[in-house]
């Protein structure tokens, strides 16, 4: 058993992306090596897998100096990683076996530079997909140009992947995209992969369509997106039908019952504003039917915060008897799954906390700041007196630059921690030191890093109150 303080993914897992990231995990928020598969078509695994960035990130987990690294905000660190229980092991083959054990012995001895394979192998294809959901958090990246993930990963590293216990599909929707299936049907083929499990996260829309391709596969892991049933399931996966979908889940639920396939379902479901409300019916809907639950907290993804009822607590205003309903979720859960029934008590505890903090702080929580998208707000906050920006990194760039460098009337200028910023100029503006704020005492402050909360309790501590902060 691994202690559940420590992440043990830099030494067991390996992630490949449509957007060339390599990394091992989704929540880390530092710069991850690049495999550009469109000039170097073959993915050599020697080149990455004990490379500088997963030494470093080793080095991280060994000397719990997660708070200073891109693990910061990893939501894995706040509600405790999963478990890996020790009867898993009897359903490894001695080459398996041997591969996680080492990982494990790599892992105690505290190594950075390891002799163990990748123990799960995580593909993502791509984004593109056949719904639209309200909170997606990939929905935006849409708009840009991407590639897909090339099928031929399967032929790259098919020879390290008996070594490995898992191998998860995501997407975008999985199913959907043609080089998944390739992925899929060549998996099925492969006698000596028959004991590792192939994972799919889905919305699963299309699992009738892949139900005879998936019945080749001995161990499989299907986990369907599911965060509400019946009109608010609609209303939330916009797209997609709840009789389909329910149908889908409960099809292959039997099929595992009746014919004892080594297979298994769940579903992983995102708590927001809309499904708040109806949870407990969906609670009932998932123990009613014995499906295994994970919970996971939205996340904010800059275009529509309107869901995001952890970023933005005020949008528990509009949910008056939220504390109601958590408390009897937490209820719920207790008598079925005590493992969601922990995490759903610490992301009450973390909701009750913020939304006290929006109470207590309520210029740091301007309800425009969540149904404004990046252009309309900068045009708002221009309208309402002066503002200025703090943070002037990636995060400013990628948002927010466009629109200043039309050189907005009532813009002061930037704000950042970084004192050799200091007296520079960005987008035609001046970049100022933080104490700058009493003296030009601007109207409003807009936060433009993804250290937004660490920024909202300097600028608190600072005791400025005479701002409103977005
Ligand atoms: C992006 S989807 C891709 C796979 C597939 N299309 C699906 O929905 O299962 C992967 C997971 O991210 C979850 N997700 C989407 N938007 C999210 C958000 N804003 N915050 C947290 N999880 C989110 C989905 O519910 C799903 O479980
Ligand atoms: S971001 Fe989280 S899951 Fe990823 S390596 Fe860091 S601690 Fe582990
Ligand atoms: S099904 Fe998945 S990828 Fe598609 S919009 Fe919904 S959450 Fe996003």
């Amino acid at each position: 058993m691994i202690n559940n303080l420590i992440c043990s993914n830099p030494w067991m897992e390996i992630q490949i992306e449509y957007n060339f990231n390599i990394g091992c995990c989704c929540y880390y928020n530092g710069i991850r090596p690049k495999w550009n598969f469109l000039e170097t078509p073959k993915f050599v695994l020697q080149n990455y897998w004990n490379n500088d960035f997963f030494q470093q990130l080793r080095k991280i987990v060994i000397n719990n100096e997660y708070f200073n690294s891109g693990c910061k905000n990893c939501q894995e660190l706040i509600l405790g990683f999963q478990n890996t229980s020790s009867d898993h092991l009897t359903k490894l083959n001695t080459i398996q076996k041997e591969n996680y054990l080492k990982a494990i012995y790599n892992l105690k001895n505290k190594k950075t530079v390891i002799d163990n394979l990748p123990v799960r192998y995580y593909f993502n294809f791509g984004l593109d997909c056949n719904l639209n959901c309200i909170m997606c958090s990939q929905k935006h990246l849409r708009r840009q140009k991407y590639h897909i993930l090339p099928s031929s990963i399967f032929e790259n590293l098919q020879d390290y992947f008996p070594y490995a216990e898992r191998i998860t599909l995501v997407g975008g929707e999985p199913l959907l995209i043609q080089d998944c299936i390739y992925f899929i049907d060549k998996f099925s083929k492969q006698k000596q992969l028959e004991d590792v499990t192939l994972g799919l996260i889905t919305n699963g829309t299309l699992l009738d369509k892949y139900l005879p391709l998936l019945r080749r596969i001995k161990r499989l892991n299907i986990a369907i997106s599911l965060d509400a049933i019946e009109e608010t399931y609609e209303y939330i996966r916009k797209g997609s039908s709840w009789k389909k979908v329910e149908k889908n889940i409960l099809k292959i639920k039997n099929l595992i019952d009746e014919s004892k396939l080594e297979w298994s379902i769940s579903i992983n479901c995102v708590v927001m504003k809309s499904n708040l409300k109806e949870i407990n019916s969906f609670f009932k809907w998932i123990y009613g039917n014995n499906l295994k639950l994970t919970i996971v907290p939205v996340v904010n993804n800059n275009l529509n915060n309107a869901e995001c009822i952890f970023d933005f607590p005020q949008l528990l205003d509009e949910i008056p008897e939220w504390e109601e309903i958590i408390a009897e979720s937490i209820d719920i859960l207790e008598n079925y799954d005590l493992p969601s029934s922990k995490r759903l008590k610490i992301l009450f505890t973390k909701l009750k906390q913020s939304y006290l903090t929006y109470k207590q702080n309520k210029n740091f929580y301007p309800k425009e700041r969540i149904y404004l998208n990046n252009r309309e707000l900068i045009d708002y906050l221009n309208q309402n007196g002066k503002f200025m920006i703090w943070g002037t990194g990636s995060f400013y760039k990628n948002n927010f630059s466009r629109f200043i460098k039309t050189k907005p009337s009532n813009f002061l200028g930037f704000i950042d921690n970084n004192s050799s910023l200091w007296d520079s100029e960005l987008d035609g503006f001046k970049v100022f030191s933080p104490d700058v704020l009493f003296k030009l005492k601007p109207n409003s402050i807009l936060i433009a890093s993804m250290f937004i909360k660490e920024i909202k309790t300097q600028i608190m501590d600072m005791g400025i109150d005479f701002c409103k902060v977005y």
